[in-house]
């Protein structure tokens, strides 16, 4: 936990961001694996870690903005409890551990907010996605089921995104740990990748060194030969000489700050010709991209510029044809990349998106493409010094598109379909780099982790 005058900090701040009534910031319950008692590991809820710092089940926060009074409504252990779980502070201490005077037990917490509701006053909640938030709401205010999401206020979800978007110094130093066992993760995964090793003991390894320094990996690790596949979970091929493995995945910290790192390794360690020239091109628009980060600038022009980066690399080794602005206006590049340049990233590895993604990467200003590809762009908007982002340009070559486009025609003005179907069974490569906005520009965070052709085949050979 951070010192708790962040947290009164928080929940003051929120207070000036929202007009008046009450913000309803339900921590997560325990969800049972495969039979009740089994459970997941349990992921406290970011926004209630943000606001109320404990990860623990069964806690609610209410920040009371008209009367500037915050609450915790939990119940304390008995003896069951402590028989199998072992002695608990208290409510009242936890929550006078990140500021909170006033706690009472969770069954008082129907009653309080009907007293609100009596007053004339809103209770704000944020969207959810579990599903026994439904029933939790229903139950605390009366809605029918099907309804609740009907009442989630917007007014709360943009005064928590206007907050949670500025990353403060503490929370930047827990990513930059986040991005230093992803160093670990990540090394360790180049350092195994060799002919005959299956995916799953190098996705297994990593997960290891995740759980070992810190708390269970972001998301589930992307670790394959076939990265053509973009959010490829399956880890059981046989690594062969000629393919290259694209290992995607990110820490927890203790405080449940994430990372997300992407490198490509050559399975035995040594890229060839034709991966060094694609390899070359997406390192390029991943530097070039970081390059550009400061503060003003659209995200989504960064995009972009990464994007001509890809297009002029890729006419250069004759697979895209004519002008490069014009084939990026087209949207010939997404054939290689139909995924967007990043996304922001803090205690959720994509940050706020249970908030809403349009909440999070746009605004009225900058609104969301709907052409393929750009489509996927999670973050559009203007860079504020504070924002943590990643950038992460790739290049596939998904057989499947490649067909259909072909088929149809698509950007077919722009692209060499016989020069790309000698690439059709290359796989893919993705770089990626988690960054900080800062006032004058931007800074890689964390240990840096090889990726240029030299760094990653030394590591390999280490
Ligand atoms: N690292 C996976 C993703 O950003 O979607
Ligand atoms: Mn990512």
């Amino acid at each position: 936990m951070f010192k708790k005058e962040v947290y009164i900090d928080r929940r003051n701040r929120l207070r000036e961001e929202v007009t008046s009534g009450v913000a309803l910031i339900l921590g997560n319950a325990e969800a049972s694996y495969n039979y009740p008692a089994n459970t997941y590991h349990f992921r406290q809820d970011s926004d209630f870690l943000y606001f109320f710092g404990l990860d623990l089940p069964d806690f609610v926060g209410v920040v009371d903005i008209d009367n500037h009074k915050d609450y915790i409504f939990a119940n304390d252990v008995d003896i069951e409890d402590i028989i199998w779980m072992g002695p608990q502070p208290t409510v009242k201490d936890q929550a006078a551990g990140v500021g909170v005077e006033n706690t009472a037990p969770y069954g008082d917490l129907k009653g309080f907010l009907n007293r609100v509701v009596k007053e004339g006053r809103k209770v704000h909640f944020l969207p959810f996605y579990r599903g026994d938030r439904v029933l939790q709401l229903q139950d605390l205010l009366g809605f029918l089921a099907g309804s609740v999401k009907d009442y989630v206020s917007e007014e709360l979800i943009k005064a928590v995104v206007k907050l949670r978007s500025i990353k403060d110094e503490y929370e930047i130093a827990e990513i930059e740990k986040a991005v230093d066992i992803a160093y670990d993760m990540h090394t360790t995964a180049m350092k195994m990748c060799k002919p005959g090793v299956i995916e799953r003991e190098i996705a297994g390894t990593m997960e290891g060194i995740s759980l070992a320094q810190g708390g269970p990996v972001s998301f589930p690790i992307i670790l394959t030969i076939n990265g053509q596949t973009l959010h490829n979970h399956y880890h059981g091929n046989t690594l062969t000489e000629g393919r290259m493995m694209i290992a995607d995945a990110g820490a927890e910290t203790t405080m449940h700050y994430s990372s997300d790192i992407t490198r490509t390794t050559p399975v035995g360690g040594k890229f060839s010709q034709r991966q060094k020239e694609v390899y070359e091109i997406v390192l390029e628009a991943n530097m070039k991209a970081i390059e550009a980060i400061r503060p003003g600038v659209e995200y989504r022009e960064i995009h972009f510029l990464a994007a001509k980066i890809l297009t002029t690399g890729l006419k250069n080794l004759g697979l895209i044809k004519g002008d490069v602005d014009a084939a990026v206006a087209a949207g010939a590049h997404t054939l290689f990349q139909p995924h967007g340049l990043g996304h922001m990233m803090g205690i959720d590895v994509h940050d706020m998106e249970g908030l809403g993604e349009n909440y999070v990467g746009y605004d009225e200003k900058t609104k969301r493409a709907t052409e393929f590809g750009t489509a996927y762009l999670r973050l559009g908007r203007e860079l504020q010094p504070g924002f943590v982002l990643t950038v992460e340009p790739g290049c596939y070559f998904i057989p499947e598109l490649i067909d259909k486009w072909q088929k149809e025609g698509t950007c077919a003005e722009f692209i060499d379909f016989d020069k790309v179907n000698e690439y059709r069974n290359f796989g893919g490569i993705r770089i990626e780099d988690d960054v900080l906005v800062t006032e004058t520009g931007n800074r890689v965070l964390g240990k840096p982790i090889p990726k240029t052709v030299e760094e990653i085949e030394a590591i390999c050979a280490s």
